[in-house]
């Protein structure tokens, strides 16, 4: 059933019956969150939250009736003094372990939770998927994301919300956006209206506009929001949705805008996904869009950004993506993208739907991305997590035009220098890094140098963070060619969290991410192999975690 059709039902219920579910629980609000309990030995099953008789949230729980896995919450500080009700169509003996408090429940392991990554931004409890709205104002990067803040799992997607000043420490936010009468928050991005295109602004204070996908049963359809508070309070527009393109496309999958401003045209810009490609929407306040091209060969959260070649600003590319970041390169006037080469790889593992910013203030300049990291966090009452973001840049290479993701400087503040070596064997190379095998955060630059090898890489407790394979020009089971490809020579940036990897090789010319799993029958630690190798070049840094404050 559709989350709009839902509301009137149980709106109707509510006015009909005018009585009471037995199992309901009526509770005055005077405190700033629900916590609820929840185990995954039951099946999923609507709760609503009324107040006055309306509902105004509604979402599947699998509540714990008896010893919960963990605990997730939900804000209700809106509703303080008011009488809430809530009601739960599955087992309602867990109704009566729901509490409200000043703290969510496992507030002070907050952070310390075991497997809770140190330097990557993972939300409190639930699950997340998607950055959504990747902008800067105001002296803020917003980080909204796919979020189902019930379950560790996919489900109920919310946009949920983070800001930072350094792109390293965050702070999670309230959620931003709720699913409503066209379904629940899919993908989608954020500007800022400077010329108040769509009529939102108030005085001086230009709106943030979401623009977002509503998802329901029936179809996806695309939709805008604002706020005139720096994305704290959100305002839904009435005139939702604003493309509805089901029927041109015979097809449910139309999804995830990613809008920016076009100035050569003085235009908006929506790259939206449509069934099989990538279709460009035009529009002059946001609120109308008109259909102008479409390419295929690309799925879901689209991404078209353009970027200086090797940092001249006279000879600018288009790169397009989808969720699996595959892109093409090629140009673009505003109302079609015309690839010139493609499709290349610059990222592979856990990388999924990688988003870049907005806004970031023409000073700066850089393309800064966030992409989604599939990460499972076992045993925790969280799930997935963010990829640390990255600068893009289009550099020439012997193959061509190619795009270059480099960890952001702003990294660096988070380490703390351990040694520097040069020269080395691999055994003692593995034996500096001996007192760092149980480091939860750590960033290691190394260089090896080959010879009589023709495979050779780094390993921790048996996981191959480098596996590079000379012979059959693969680094990890992937191609790669080096720049020199006479260069017996590898350059990887390895940066290490209690529960994630990723590698950046020769520069960012390529890189890729996965889970730390380190093998429980293993002794080694690290361990440096390959026939006679280098090391040619060893750095270590323990990373700070960022929830220090
Ligand atoms: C990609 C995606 C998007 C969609 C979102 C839903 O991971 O499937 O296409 O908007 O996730 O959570």
């Amino acid at each position: 059933m559709n989350y709009g059709k839902l509301l009137t039902l149980l709106v109707m219920a509510f006015t009909l019956s005018g009585s009471m579910n037995a199992e309901d629980l009526t509770l005055k609000i005077t405190k700033k969150y629900l916590n609820l309990p929840v185990s995954h030995q039951k099946e999923r099953a609507v709760m609503t939250l009324a107040v006055d008789g309306k509902p105004v949230h509604s979402f599947d729980i699998r509540l714990a009736s008896a010893e919960p896995d963990y605990w997730v919450f939900c804000d209700v500080s809106s509703f303080k003094g008011k009488q809430i009700k809530i009601s739960y169509r599955g087992d309602a003996a867990g109704m009566d372990k729901i509490y409200q408090a000043d703290e969510i429940a496992g507030q002070d392991s907050l952070y310390k939770e075991t497997n809770r990554p140190q330097i990557h931004y993972t939300q409190r409890r639930g699950w997340n998927n998607d950055p959504n709205g990747l902008i800067y104002y105001e002296g803020e990067y917003h980080l909204f994301y796919q979020h189902n803040p019930y379950e560790r799992d996919w489900g109920n997607m919310h946009w949920g919300h983070a800001v930072s000043k350094d792109l390293i420490h965050w702070e999670e936010l309230p959620i931003a956006l709720f699913p409503d009468e066209h379904g629940t928050m899919f993908s989608g991005s954020a500007v800022i209206d400077y010329k108040n295109t769509a009529g939102f602004n108030k005085g001086n204070i230009p709106a943030m506009v979401a623009v977002y996908t509503a998802d329901s049963p029936e179809k996806q359809v695309q939709c805008i929001a604002y706020s005139l508070d720096k994305g704290r309070t959100w305002t839904k527009y009435d005139g939702n949705p604003v493309v509805d393109s089901k029927a041109k496309w015979n097809s449910h999958d139309t999804r995830d805008p990613k809008v920016f401003w076009y100035e050569p045209t003085g235009k908006w810009v929506m790259v939206l996904n449509e069934r099989d490609g990538h279709s460009i929407y035009n529009s002059d306040d946001l609120k109308h869009w008109t259909f102008e091209s479409h390419i295929t060969g690309f799925w879901e959260c689209p991404e078209l950004f353009e970027l200086p070649v090797d940092g001249v600003t006279g000879n600018k590319k288009w790169v397009m993506y989808g969720a699996s970041g595959t892109y093409m390169i090629g140009s673009f006037d505003g109302r079609t993208f015309v690839p010139e080469s493609g499709k290349h790889y610059y990222s592979t593992g856990t990388i999924y739907a990688a988003q870049t910013f907005t806004n970031i203030p023409s000073g700066d300049g850089r393309r800064i991305q966030i992409g989604w990291g599939r990460i499972s966090h076992p045993g925790m009452p969280f799930n997935g997590t963010m990829l640390l973001p990255t600068v893009l840049s289009l550099r020439t290479t012997k193959d061509g035009i190619r795009l270059f993701s480099e960890p952001i400087k702003e990294l660096e503040a988070l380490q703390i220098a351990k040694g520097q070596w040069k020269d080395l064997s691999a055994e003692k190379a593995g034996e500096l890094l001996q007192p760092y095998n149980h480091t939860g955060s750590l960033r290691i630059r190394t260089t090896l140098s080959l010879s009589h090898a023709t495979n050779a890489g780094l390993s921790l407790y048996g996981q191959n963070l480098l596996d590079y394979d000379m012979n059959f020009n693969k680094v990890n089971g992937v191609f790669y060619s080096p720049e020199d490809m006479t260069s017996m020579e590898i350059s990887v940036d390895i940066i290490l969290d209690r529960t994630s990897v990723e590698v950046f090789v020769d520069g960012g010319a390529y890189s890729y991410s996965m889970e730390r799993r380190a093998d429980s029958n293993n002794k080694d630690g690290f361990r440096f192999w390959g026939n006679n190798i280098q090391v040619k070049n060893l750095e270590v840094y323990e990373l700070q975690s960022i929830w220090n404050k």
